[in-house]
C-alpha cells in the first residue's frame, strides 16, 4: 500500500516552479487517482520546462496527457509584476522530457500552443485530473477552470496551483459551483494547492490524503500567509503607516467597542 514515506520526489527531474510539499501534494493525488482509476488521464495548463508534467509522463497508468500553454515570452500575475519566460516552448519542453522517458511514454503528451478560452473542448478526451498552473490572475484561473470542467469526468479533480496568488479566482468559481449546485469538496493542500474534487471522486477521504493532511497540512497554511509578508512590510513602511493611523483616528476604526 501507498503511504506518504514510499512516494519519492526523484521522480520531478525536470526544473519545476514548485516546492517540494507542492510535489508532495501533486504525488499523493495522482496516487489516489491511480489507485482507484487504474488507467487516467491528465491536463496541465501551464507547462514551461515540463517539471510537473514529468511524472505523469512516466506513470504508465496515465494513458494520455494534455499540455496546454501560452508560450508568450510575458506572463501577468496578480502581484503587480510582469514575469518573463525567455525561450518558452514545447519543443524545449519535449527535449528536456525525452532525457528522462521513453520514446512511447512521450507519445502520450498532447501539446497545445494556446490559451484556453480560444480552444474547441471536442478535441479533448474526457480528463481525470487537471493542474492549472498557468498565468497568475483571476480572470485566468477562472478561464482555465471553465475549460477544465468542460472537458471533465464527473468525478474528477482540478487543481490550482499557486492558490495563495489566485485565490480571487477560486473564491468566483466556489461561488459558480454552489449557484449551479455541483456537487463537490474542496480543500487546500500544501504548500499552495487548492483542490477541487468534482462528483463522488471523494480522493480527502483517502488514507493518504488524511495523513498528508495531517503531517504537513499546516505548513501550507502557513506558507501561503508567508507568501503575504512582502505587501504587509510595504503596507507598514512609514508613510502607509502614519497615513493609516491618522484615517483610523479619525474613522475612529481604531476604537474598540
Ligand atoms: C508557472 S509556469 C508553469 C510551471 C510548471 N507547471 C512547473 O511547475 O514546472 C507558467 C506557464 O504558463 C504559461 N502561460 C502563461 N499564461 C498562460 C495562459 N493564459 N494560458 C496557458 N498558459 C499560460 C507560461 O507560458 C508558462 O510556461
Amino acid at each position: 500500500m501507498t503511504t506518504l514515506d514510499t512516494l519519492c520526489l526523484d521522480v520531478y527531474k525536470v526544473t519545476s516552479q514548485t516546492s517540494d510539499n507542492d510535489r508532495l501534494s501533486l504525488l499523493v493525488l495522482q496516487a489516489c487517482i491511480r489507485e482507484s482509476l487504474g488507467t487516467y488521464a491528465y491536463l496541465e495548463i501551464g507547462s514551461y520546462l515540463g517539471g510537473t508534467l514529468l511524472p505523469f509522463v512516466q506513470d504508465q497508468h496515465c494513458q494520455c496527457i494534455y499540455s496546454i500553454d501560452k508560450r508568450g515570452m510575458l506572463q501577468h500575475d496578480e502581484r503587480g509584476v510582469v514575469y518573463s519566460y525567455i525561450a518558452n516552448s514545447s519543443r524545449r519542453m519535449l527535449d528536456g522530457l525525452s532525457r528522462h522517458c521513453s520514446r512511447e511514454d512521450l507519445d502520450k503528451v498532447r501539446c497545445i500552443d494556446g490559451i484556453s478560452r480560444e480552444l474547441d473542448t471536442a478535441q479533448f478526451e474526457p480528463i481525470d485530473f487537471c493542474l492549472i498552473d498557468g498565468e497568475h490572475t483571476d480572470q485566468s484561473a477562472w478561464e482555465d477552470f471553465q475549460l477544465c470542467l468542460h472537458v471533465s469526468r464527473p468525478d474528477s479533480v482540478i487543481v490550482f496551483h499557486d492558490a495563495d496568488i489566485v485565490y480571487k479566482g477560486i473564491g468566483r468559481v466556489i461561488q459558480y459551483l454552489e449557484d449551479q449546485t455541483y456537487s463537490f469538496n474542496a480543500y487546500h493542500l500544501p504548500d499552495v494547492l487548492f483542490v477541487i474534487e468534482l462528483g463522488e471522486s471523494n480522493y480527502f477521504r483517502h488514507a493518504l490524503v488524511q495523513e498528508h493532511i495531517l503531517k504537513n497540512g499546516f505548513r501550507g497554511y502557513l506558507s501561503s500567509l508567508e507568501h503575504t509578508e512582502p505587501f504587509r512590510r510595504f503596507y507598514n513602511t512609514l508613510p502607509f503607516k502614519i497615513l493609516r493611523n491618522v484615517w483610523y483616528f479619525l474613522c475612529r476604526k481604531n476604537v474598540v467597542p
